[in-house]
């Protein structure tokens, strides 16, 4: 692992707090935010002790190899994609399932890879994308005629979805059975990337419907079918070039990210390795902090400032230049190469007047940062029948505003944070498909957040990789 220590740490000094010392418990002294409480004290106890117990999911090499990934993306020499559910469920856990979502994420790197020709970093919300934090601690329906209040779900390493008190009271135990679910989902995964994934490949199993679709302006269409043809004639070269020479396409690289949310699930499996210095999060790879979560003086930074994986943040558009500045040196004090992703989530409306801030202080610093986008979280909306959704067009405008803001300020975009399913969902609105607010109750499955569905994903990596081309 290379560090970088030639960087004169910023004049926003970190509260004192953050160079005391650390240790796997140190952030249970400070207030956690969106903490989940169990009535049950020694069950959660026994449940921390045998997910302590619990052999890792991923390994310290793995999570050091994908930090030096980040490192060259840092300098502009890969891309990182990163998506799936907002909350992955204890029952998407089917063969079908996975499958279609790496399905849809590889296939999106590919078309990436082809319009950067860069190696893209292949990340999925999943494997563990379990816990939730809510805007509210409770909820309230109309059940018999009666006002009936429950606390919210909180994902399926804390509650259960249905609306009655059992399924809602939080169960110390789910967090046992989110790791192991999330250990069968990675070992699925595992295998499928070491035989080689025969959907990626042959373009015949690439669902295009939707280029010819009526809403695509000509302009747009010719230049998605063009990318497309190119790649499949691509693909169909390197197929022919024999089976097992191609390491991108048969033995590609795949690593897994949850928001960090549960810390007691989380610390449960932080320890050391042999031979190796330092703390690493074993549940996954790339662990991040929400936009809920993110107090500098709260838990979840005290936490995350003592593991050596690499760090993902949101960052929202309340964010304060020093208050940036200040979470940086908290997160990666030594300005360590490959260890913070940065990702912003500024909304389509207020990107362009809180990003150019936020990379000038960067920049200015000289913090060595992976700028991310997640084009989703600030886009929600509810619509008049009060179904929650997210417009393509918003996702579409923040994307395409982050890529330019960062190419006009000298600094560039160096990944994309996406909420997608490979499944054939009607959560968002808009894109060449032309789903419409009428077709929203048509296959509304979410646990949580809206998703882009395959095509609407599609079209959005073609998007990107247009913007990649022209650069
Ligand atoms: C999420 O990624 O699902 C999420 C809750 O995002 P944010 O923290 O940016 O609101
Ligand atoms: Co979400």
């Amino acid at each position: 692992m290379t560090t970088h220590n030639a960087v004169p740490i910023s004049q926003a000094k970190p509260s004192e707090s953050i160079s005391a010392p650390w240790d796997v418990n140190s952030w249970k002294t400070k207030l956690t935010a969106q903490q989940v409480i169990y009535e049950d004290q020694e069950k959660l106890n026994l449940a921390v002790a045998r997910l302590e117990t619990l052999p890792p999911l991923v390994t310290s090499w793995e999570i050091e190899r994908l930090k030096s990934l980040i490192a060259d993306a840092q300098q502009g020499k890969r891309f990182l994609l990163q998506g799936g559910d907002c909350a992955e469920t204890l029952a998407d856990c089917t063969a079908d399932i996975i499958t279609a979502k790496l399905k849809i994420l590889l296939q999106m790197s590919l078309v990436l890879v082809h319009a950067s020709k860069q190696p893209v970093i292949k990340v999925g919300r999943f494997a563990g994308q379990y816990a939730k934090p809510r805007s509210s601690l409770t909820e309230t329906r109309r059940i018999n005629n009666q006002e009936t209040t429950l606390p919210s779900y909180f994902g399926d390493l804390v509650n259960s979805i249905e609306f009655d008190a059992d399924s809602r009271r939080p169960d110390p135990y789910r967090m046992v059975k989110g790791y192991k679910h999330a250990g069968m989902t990675l070992n699925f995964i595992r295998s499928l990337m070491e035989g080689g994934f025969a959907d990626l490949h042959h373009p015949e199993y690439w669902d295009l419907g939707f280029l010819s679709n009526a809403a695509l302006p000509p302009e747009l269409r010719e230049s998605y079918q063009s990318m497309v043809s190119n790649l499949s004639d691509a693909l169909q070269f390197t197929e022919a070039l024999g089976e097992r020479d191609i390491g991108e396409l048969h033995r590609a690289e795949f690593f897994t990210s949850h928001e960090g949310l549960n810390l007691l699930y989380e610390s449960a499996q932080t320890r050391t390795v042999p031979r190796r210095q330092g703390y690493y999060n074993l549940t996954t790879h790339l662990p991040w902090i929400g936009e809920r979560t993110r107090q500098l003086d709260g838990a979840h930074i005290e936490y995350f400032r003592g593991i050596n994986n690499p760090v993902g943040v949101k960052i929202g558009p309340t964010m304060k230049k020093d208050e940036l500045l200040t979470l940086i040196d908290a997160l990666n004090p030594t300005n360590q190469t490959g260890k913070l992703v940065l990702i912003t989530r500024l909304g389509a409306e207020k990107v362009d007047k809180i990003l150019p801030m936020a990379i000038e202080a960067v920049n200015r610093e000289g913090r060595i940062v992976l700028w991310v986008c997640d084009p989703m979280h600030s886009n929600a909306e509810t619509t008049a029948q009060g179904i929650k959704t997210r417009r393509f067009y918003n996702i579409r405008k923040e994307l395409e505003a982050t890529w330019d803001i960062h190419q006009q300020l000298g600094s560039h975009l160096g990944g994309m944070h996406i909420e997608l399913t490979g499944e054939n969902v009607t959560e968002c609105v808009g894109g060449a498909s032309g789903l419409t607010e009428a077709d929203l109750s048509r296959n509304y499955a979410t646990a949580c957040d809206p998703r882009l569905n395959y095509q609407q994903s599609l079209e959005l990596a073609l998007l990107l990789a247009k913007r990649m081309k022209e650069a």
